[in-house]
């Protein structure tokens, strides 16, 4: 274990944006107790990610706020969308007239923090970088069930929501083969196919959809079509909720928002059951996952990543070494600076393994 001799950070305040995931506490909690056990640092816990910070909603946080509290879901500190860089000035914010970029760096004066740490997914990293470039020091964690964010291996959150999804796709195989159907389970993902492509290979997909390869809809008609033939009575379709077909994939954002608006479903889940049906006659059902999978205790992998990463960005704190992001390397932990991660969207490469994989085994990827 390095010594080290002169601990940088005296003060620092701590925030979780974005949506919640499970991990989120234990990361805290990894955060927390090292930089006060081992490096005695007075900590702010801020209330719902940037938006505390903005309206100056902080708390000093003591051993007991993060004792006990690496098995729970969500995060006691709050979570909220808020994007100060985006919103400024922003006619459709109800506090548009509020310089929100200010109020965080006058905040962050009042509050002699020596530095901010982030728990958040590509927002909330994005503008940990926007801020460190505006002077304030930063340190962010990569948290997420999506998966997506740039210069890590791994987001916490991504495991626990995986074995849902998992288990989700396992339960619906019943009904499926009981019932002669194709059941189409739509999983979350934002705009990556990750968790659609990790649960779909663990829960036995027969087609996997995700955004990184659009999909021909008589291609997986053709599919579904052979598995009957083959005297397979059923099929289970595991769609990205970023999925989208080649037509969509040719069209300019703004077109496809039209184009999904005319089609009257609520997501993308519910479009494809319908077209398959259109394709092949088999009577098809969806179901949506939605936010069951962010909700509940993380994982024991989880636990383990999000405890070591907290620890690692204490660490920083203590070494003062800002502007950066803890993240996963194979199987060592590291720090990128947080212009890695900032605006960017980790997608799953067209040549990943797990493709070829899911292909090996005879799933469908819409192509
Ligand atoms: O980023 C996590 C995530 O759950 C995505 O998978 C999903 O697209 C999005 O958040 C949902 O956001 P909200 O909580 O704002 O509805």
């Amino acid at each position: 274990m390095e010594t080290i001799r002169h601990i940088a950070t005296k003060t620092f305040g701590i925030l979780t944006g974005g949506g919640d995931c499970p991990g989120l506490n234990a990361a805290i909690r990894g955060v927390c107790r090292a930089a006060y056990d081992r490096y005695n640092m007075t900590i702010l816990g801020i209330a719902n990610g940037y938006r505390g910070l903005i309206d100056g909603d902080v708390r000093f946080l003591q051993p007991r706020d993060f004792w006990g509290i690496l098995t729970r879901g969500g995060t006691i500190l709050g979570a909220s969308r808020e994007k100060p860089f985006k919103s400024q000035g922003s006619i459709y914010e109800d506090n548009f007239s509020r310089d929100k970029v200010g109020m965080i760096k006058e905040n962050y004066r009042k509050f002699n923090l020596d530095c901010l740490v982030v728990l958040g997914g590509n927002g909330t990293n994005t503008t940990g970088y926007l801020l460190s470039q505006e002077g304030l020091h930063v340190v962010g964690l990569p948290k997420t069930i999506d998966n997506d964010i740039a210069g890590t291996d791994l987001t916490f959150g991504f495991h626990s929501a995986l074995a849902i999804g998992t288990e989700a796709i396992d339960r619906l195989h019943s009904t499926a083969h009981s019932h002669n159907r194709v059941m189409v389970i739509e999983l979350m993902g934002h705009k990556a196919g990750w968790l659609a492509l990790y649960a779909g290979v663990a829960g036995g997909g027969d087609v996997i959809l995700i955004p990184e390869i659009p999909y021909d809809i008589n291609a997986i008609g053709r599919h579904l079509l052979k598995r009957v033939q083959s005297g397979k009575n059923f099929s289970i379709v595991v769609a990205a909720e970023g999925a989208m077909s080649m037509e969509e994939a040719g069209m300019e954002k703004k077109e496809r928002k039209r184009y999904r608006e005319q089609t009257a479903v609520p997501s993308i889940g519910y479009r494809i059951a319908r077209e398959i049906e259109e394709e092949t006659g088999m009577t098809t059902r969806a179901t949506v996952l939605g936010y069951v999978q962010r909700g509940g205790i993380p994982c024991a992998s989880d636990r383990v990543l999000a405890t070591s990463l907290g620890t690692a960005a204490a660490d920083l704190l203590a070494k003062g070494e800002y502007g950066r992001m803890v993240a996963l390397a194979g199987n060592e932990i590291c720090s990128v600076d947080l212009s890695v991660p900032a605006g960017k969207v980790k997608s799953v490469p067209t040549d990943h393994y797990m493709l070829d994989t899911a292909v090996s085994v005879g799933t469908c990827l819409g192509r």
